[in-house]
């Protein structure tokens, strides 16, 4: 199969990356990034601005998309720019995608994803959810973390001690409140794609700890 990867750069797209490339299901992973990946031979990786994606390219029709891309509200700098890139981006790839005649999609949302919270985060990751479930996929899957667990280059000071508790307290929490180690993550992502079913379905935070 051909896979379409977005935001293979980050802790969970990268470890979705090394999944596929390692799976003798795909094929060949396409992932147009910013900025350029170590070359594999099963690797395609157009270099992209996500603001001004190319419509015409042959790489939108794939098997399934896997859509890992995403910025922190600090990255971003305004609720503005955080939503052009959690919430159109991913977006405006799932419109090309389908208009290619893509049949899945599988996006790595997150744990209380819901347009009506009163939480910005919340509110954007639901909204996105909602907006993908209108465009016609075959088979839509959103995995829902918590916390992702793993090596960040980037140092966030909330989240580092968020993980820091979570891996301490782990064993007497509720598993959905459980630290969501990234390879897990990237596995429950890549078996949607690999192995799509039918309609919408959800992983939730706690079939990943
Ligand atoms: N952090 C958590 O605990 C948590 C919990 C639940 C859900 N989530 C969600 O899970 C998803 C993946 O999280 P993660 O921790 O793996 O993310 P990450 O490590 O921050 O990686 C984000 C990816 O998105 C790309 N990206 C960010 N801004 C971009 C832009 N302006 N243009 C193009 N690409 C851009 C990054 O590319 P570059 O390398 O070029 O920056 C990178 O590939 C996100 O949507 C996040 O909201 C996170």
């Amino acid at each position: 199969m051909k896979l379409l990867l977005l935001g293979a750069t980050g802790l969970v797209g990268r470890n979705v990356l090394a999944l596929a490339l390692a799976d003798p299901h795909v094929g060949e992973v396409v992932a147009p990034t910013r900025r350029a990946l170590p070359v594999h031979p099963k690797l395609r990786n157009p270099q992209v601005d996500f603001d001004r994606l190319p419509q015409d390219a042959d790489w939108w029709q794939v098997d399934a998309v896997v859509c890992a891309l995403g910025t922190t509200m600090r990255a971003a700098g305004s609720e503005q720019a955080f939503r052009r890139v959690d919430h159109g981006y991913p977006l405006a790839a799932a419109k090309l995608a389908r208009a290619h005649g893509t049949p899945t999609y599988v996006l790595n949302s997150a744990i209380g994803a819901d347009a009506s919270s009163r939480f910005f985060y919340n509110r954007v990751k639901g909204e996105l959810e909602h907006a993908l479930a209108g465009e016609g996929f075959a088979s839509l899957g959103f995995v829902r973390p918590g916390v992702i667990g793993g090596h960040r280059d980037e140092f966030r000071l909330g989240e580092r001690i968020m993980v820091m508790a979570l891996a301490w307290t782990g064993p007497m929490l509720p598993k959905r409140w459980r630290l969501n180690p990234a390879p897990r993550i990237a596995s429950a992502l890549l078996e949607a794609a690999i192995h799509p079913k039918t309609g919408v379905h959800v992983v939730t935070s706690d079939q990943m700890v």
